[in-house]
């Protein structure tokens, strides 16, 4: 059977789980939901947020972040359910298989890829920006040649590539200390950003939310579709999905739970970020936060929001390079990618070749590349994801409404396609030549497949369900 849209029983999914290349299951509810929020809050808050209220959003750049939220909440529902039915390592990649066949799980796997490398290469080189900026603070000048890729004047991104290998190092060594390590660092986050909004309530100024809409609506869509790149992150949690200890309930609380505590808190930043200050002077700062609390005189505060935005975009980094590794893992166990990559180290229980091999890209990108406009590419690659779950939940329940689901979207098929439609509008405000990359990027995965992974799938040599 070799038909491109085999796909594969939930059944069978769940079962390759408990063989002895299964990872081990240290996860609870607890760790889950700062697995959320430690990929969640990030570049996005520290660092988008003042490029969007200077050139897009202005003072409405709390509406941009409702617009962002509110697809990220539609999708989020359908992720819940997919999560809990089908809790095997690869999120979206995993679900398109067991929903809509091999070929669009292959598309979507293989734009997640794109997804989690670039978003990784990004936020990395935010972390490099932000570390630099601290150690001037302290009077450290790092040489700009270290500190930015070819293009931008420099020679290579030395702590972007650092970082990187830091955490590809903790993730090799196992599951438990990742969790352990990104709980740490995301309490240190939440309370500086509580912080920041506490120094900084007192300072708002309402006149500075007038005009509220200076680029008008279509201004505030394109800064939506900008500070998108904040929420993303939600989605790793279901990643981690064969490690945790109860799916079923676990990941869709987790889901949940993270998102609407960083809508929240988004909120409130943006609306005490435009009121502080004036929008159109977070045009020349990389660190809008830190530079708010440092327009009110309050220095102490701003050092101390540098110091939690760099162990925030940590956090981000963490977690995005451990869902990049699982998709990885799951492709390869299904032979779309190479089996090596599908091993499962002996010692560590953790897939040591894939993670090497993210960890090696994305330095390269993170070092080499200079990133301006990758932000956009995440964000397209991520909408698209958001569009293939929420058409595949539909897809679901109606070939497979005897499955038993731990959690169920409310209102389907209503929310999956306000979802498709929030998320398509916000693809739509991206610029062009971020959709024309997206396509390329499409296109090359389309030859790989026929060229090798359909070749190489496991499902050749099983029994599968074809649509
Ligand atoms: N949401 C993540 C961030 O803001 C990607 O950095």
């Amino acid at each position: 059977m070799n038909s491109i849209f085999r796909t594969k029983p939930i059944e069978s999914l769940i079962s390759e789980t408990k063989g002895k290349d299964s990872l081990n299951k240290a996860l609870g509810p607890l760790e889950l939901t700062m697995l959320g929020v430690g990929a969640i809050i990030g570049t996005g808050i520290f660092v988008l947020t003042g490029v969007a209220a200077a050139n897009y959003s202005g003072p409405a750049l709390i509406l941009s972040f409702i617009v962002s939220g509110l697809a990220c909440t539609f999708a989020a529902l359908c992720y819940a359910e997919f999560a809990a039915i089908v809790p095997v390592a690869g999120s979206a990649y995993t679900y398109s298989y067991a929903a809509l066949g091999e070929f669009w799980a292959w598309i979507i796997g293989w734009d997640l890829i794109l997804e989690y490398m670039v978003a990784i290469g990004a936020v990395a080189v935010g972390w490099s920006a932000y570390a630099t900026h601290l150690f001037e603070a302290v009077g450290i000048n790092l040489p700009k040649v270290l500190t930015s890729s070819p293009l931008e004047g420099g020679i290579v991104n030395l702590p972007a590539i650092l970082i990187i290998l830091v955490i590809t190092c903790i993730l090799i060594i196992g599951v438990k200390e990742s969790a352990r390590t990104n709980n740490i660092i995301v309490a240190i986050k939440l309370v500086v950003i509580v912080l920041f909004i506490v120094l900084a309530a007192g300072h708002v100024k309402p006149s500075n939310w007038h005009p509220f809409m200076p680029f008008g609506f279509k201004g505030v869509l394109s800064g939506a579709a900008i500070v998108f790149f904040a929420y993303i992150g939600f989605d790793a949690v279901s990643t981690a999905a064969e490690e945790v200890k109860n799916p079923q309930k676990d990941l869709p609380k987790g889901i949940v739970i993270s998102l609407i505590i960083c809508t929240l808190l988004y909120i409130i930043v943006s609306a005490i970020l435009t009121g502080v200050v004036p929008y159109l002077e977070y045009k020349n700062t990389a660190a809008p936060v830190a530079f708010a609390l440092q327009q009110i005189g309050i220095n102490w505060g701003s050092a101390l929001v540098s110091v939690g935005a760099i162990c925030g975009i940590t956090s981000v980094l963490l977690v995005m390079m451990f869902g990049q590794t699982r998709i990885f893992f799951a492709m390869s166990r299904d032979g779309l990618l190479p089996k090596a990559f599908g091993a499962v180290h002996h010692k560590f229980k953790t897939p040591v070749k894939s993670t090497i091999l993210v960890g090696v890209i994305t330095m390269i990108i993170a070092g080499f590349v200079p990133i301006g406009d990758l932000a956009e590419l995440t964000n397209i690659g991520t909408l698209a994801a958001f569009i293939i779950v929420s058409l595949g939940i539909v897809v679901l329940r109606y070939r497979r409404p005897d499955i038993k689901r731990g959690f169920k979207c409310p209102f389907v098929p209503v929310t999956p396609f306000i979802s498709v439609i929030f998320c398509a509008v916000l693809i739509f405000m991206l610029p062009m030549v971020t959709k024309i990359r997206f396509v390329v990027w499409f296109i090359l995965g389309v030859i790989i497949y026929f060229a090798y992974s359909r070749k190489h799938s496991t499902m050749n040599n099983e029994d599968s369900e074809t649509v």
